[in-house]
């Protein structure tokens, strides 16, 4: 059956339905017991994307809770492969778990797999070296983003192989080359990196276990599209021993065009977390509205907010208030404001917000070794 989707952690493109994805892949919606279940465990607050069904997905999330409330305290996983200056859309699994580790007070494992899109990436100037280099401004970034010292681990794969490998290879036993080719769509002409990879990706879900020499459970936040790298592992990992680890699903942040999905390879269509407050506002300024083509029928007939970027990017980031929200919306419904306003407070928002990342991130620089682990 031709589906009119692809979603994969290499791919990703068609009209995504993200209800459908969820069955397909296995995982549950997140209902509202879960979130004020959560939002109890959390001392009373939830985080405004699981709120707002950003993340709308999860696994053994309820299993995570029963754990931690018998006593048994979960650690968070997270990552992100170097190929490029990081984007605004790759900060949401790292806004999540920060978010996690200062409610829950959990440790953190944050994997930067720098063979990842060396294997994966057709482009030549990607050499090893390169997303070397990469791995440590996206490490100064993630720092930025308020984790804790002492709680939380950062490492390489190149540079943490000795754990990871020994681990990994553990893992890769119980995973065949059909499920990886069916799951990633590769052919005999992928190279053989690629086929190997998921396993190097697997094992901080389960490496505090292996360290601990007891089974401790762990949560992963991430995009829908990674899942299924997990969702191969999982049985391994049970067969090893351990706790297979529970995760909750974002959605994408859409890129400036009105792609579902910022990508990270189209500059026109992303926002960097180094873009200068001039870029910024050429792109916002030509966001996609789906508003009306005159001001006058605008205010005659009004927009659609959930196919407006620059609505969705307060939704996603930049307004973390559901009553201000709802008036944002509200107004683009009914036409009371043009699209013009909007982009320009949106645009005074994200230059405010990269300047203040931007800020963290150079005195992250200087805290590298309190966090970067090695072997
Ligand atoms: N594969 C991810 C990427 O493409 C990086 C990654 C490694 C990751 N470990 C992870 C993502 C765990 C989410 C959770 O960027």
């Amino acid at each position: 059956m031709e589906r009119d989707s692809v979603v994969n952690p290499y791919e990703v493109k068609g009209n995504i339905d993200y209800e459908e994805i969820a069955k397909r892949f296995g995982v549950n919606l997140i209902d509202e017991a879960l979130k004020e279940r959560i939002k109890r465990l959390a001392g009373g607050e939830l985080h405004f994307m699981i709120r707002r069904g950003i993340y709308y997905a999860q696994r053994d999330m309820n299993w995570l809770l029963d754990e931690y409330e018998k006593g048994n305290k979960f650690y968070l996983y997270t990552g992100i492969g170097p190929s490029g200056t990081m984007t605004l859309g790759h900060l949401i699994p790292f806004a999540l778990t920060q978010w996690f580790q200062e409610k829950f007070d959990a440790e953190v494992y944050i994997q930067i797999p720098d063979e990842e899109k060396f294997l994966v990436k057709k482009k030549s100037d990607l050499t090893l070296e390169k997303t070397h280099e990469l791995a440590y401004d996206d490490v100064a970034n993630i720092i930025a983003m308020g984790f804790k010292k002492g709680k939380t681990k950062i490492f390489l794969d190149t540079e943490y192989a000795k754990t990871l490998y020994k681990n990994a290879v553990r893992v890769s036993r119980g995973i065949t080359f059909s499920m990886i080719k069916d799951a990633f769509g590769f052919t005999v002409e992928d190279n053989i990196g690629k086929i190997f990879y998921t396993s190097m990706q697997a094992v901080p879900a389960f490496l505090m276990s292996v360290e601990k020499g007891k089974n401790i459970p762990c949560l992963i936040p991430l995009a829908i599209d990674q899942d299924v790298h997990f969702r191969i592992a999982r049985d391994s990992i049970a067969k090893l021993g351990y706790y297979k680890p529970a995760s909750i699903q974002s959605k994408f942040l859409p890129g400036l065009s009105g792609k579902p999905k910022m990508s990270a390879s189209d500059p026109s269509d992303t926002l960097y977390l180094n873009d200068d407050d001039e870029t910024v506002r050429k792109k916002v300024f030509k966001a996609f509205t789906g508003q009306q083509p005159t001001a006058e029928l605008q205010k005659k007939h009004g927009g659609n907010p959930e196919i407006c970027t620059v609505c969705q990017y307060y939704r996603f980031f930049f307004e973390d208030d559901d009553t201000r929200l709802k008036k944002i919306f509200d107004a683009e419904r009914s036409g009371s404001i043009l699209a013009g306003e909007h982009k320009q407070d949106l645009y005074e928002r994200i230059t405010k917000y990269l300047a203040g990342q931007r800020q963290k991130k150079e005195k992250a620089l200087e805290r590298m070794d309190d966090f970067i682990v090695r072997d």
